[in-house]
């Protein structure tokens, strides 16, 4: 150990978003190059490790080195991320993965990043995409930034369940609204400066606005930051270790069977800023 190490090599995969990083895993784990992955991730959205034979004791080790863990979901850090039952007991919820979303948009500090570790693939769909939603605020014509500058937004767990079944029982609903919603800008303007545009499942109403506005307004500006010049779909190989700034990205997992045996192992980051 320690005598191979070379820096990093970033091979960008598209124009705004997605780049492989290119090291070894002695590197990786020494930490040594944290910053500049970080910086990498925040500048690119997401970032992927190809070919390196990564153990869940090395993915929590790696997800040391930048950030610090949130402890509270899987087992050492390592949360197992399946649609079948007996792998992951909350697999039905997990279906909601496959619309736009980021994740913990119900929580004070949404995540940082998140670290996926391709396990098992499916034969079939089960690529994961993500959209750079720093690059689509920055693009929206300057009438739409106006427009949209000091709006809010209601999240709510209950909305992002209408996608996985849409007619959900008077039971179903009322359980869902229970969780607690919460009301994000639809800009966020970061620490850094930098705006992104926050949509999502769990974006459920414009506050202020007509029903029907707000409903047409959520979907346009998710149609402009899903934009296929703004995505990056990965096309897993066993092994990947992919990351992504969940601050400034929104991603979904292309559909594929609950019976397919697909297992990803996620670390999850805790988030560094507040989303009031
Ligand atoms: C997640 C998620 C997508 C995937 O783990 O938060 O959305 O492709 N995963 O499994
Ligand atoms: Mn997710």
């Amino acid at each position: 150990m320690g005598t191979r190490s070379r820096p990093l090599e970033i091979v960008d995969r598209t124009p705004a978003i997605g780049s492989e990083i290119r090291t070894d895993l002695e590197t990786l784990l020494s930490g040594r190059e944290a910053e500049t992955i970080r910086a990498t991730l925040e500048r690119r959205g997401v970032v992927f490790f190809r070919g390196l034979d990564i153990s869940d004791e090395q993915q929590v080790a790696i997800a040391n080195t930048l950030g610090s863990i949130v402890q509270n979901e899987g087992e050492g850090g390592i949360y197992k991320i399946s649609l079948d039952t007996t792998v992951n007991q909350r697999a039905e919820y997990l279906k909601g993965s496959m619309f736009w979303h980021f994740d913990g948009s119900l929580q004070p500090y949404p995540n940082l990043a998140t670290l996926l570790r391709a396990m098992k693939l499916s034969d079939s769909g089960g690529q994961t995409e993500f959209c750079n939603t720093y690059a689509a605020y920055e693009d929206l014509p300057d009438a739409d930034k106006e427009a949209i500058a000091e709006l809010r937004v209601v999240h709510s767990a209950e909305r992002s369940q209408y996608y996985v079944r849409p007619e959900m029982s008077y039971d179903e609903i009322t359980f869902w609204q229970k969780s607690p919603t919460k009301s994000c800008p639809m800009v966020w303007t970061h620490q850094s400066g930098r705006k992104s545009l926050l949509l999502g499942a769990t974006a459920d109403y414009v506050i202020g606005l007509p029903v029907e506005e707000s409903r047409a307004l959520l979907a346009r500006l998710r149609d402009w930051a899903t934009q296929p010049h703004y995505v990056y779909r990965h096309e897993w190989q066993p092994g990947d270790l992919l990351i992504w700034d969940n601050t400034g990205t929104m991603h979904r997992a292309l559909p594929y069977a609950a019976d397919s045996g697909r297992l990803m192992h996620r670390t999850v980051l805790a988030g560094e800023e507040p989303l009031n």
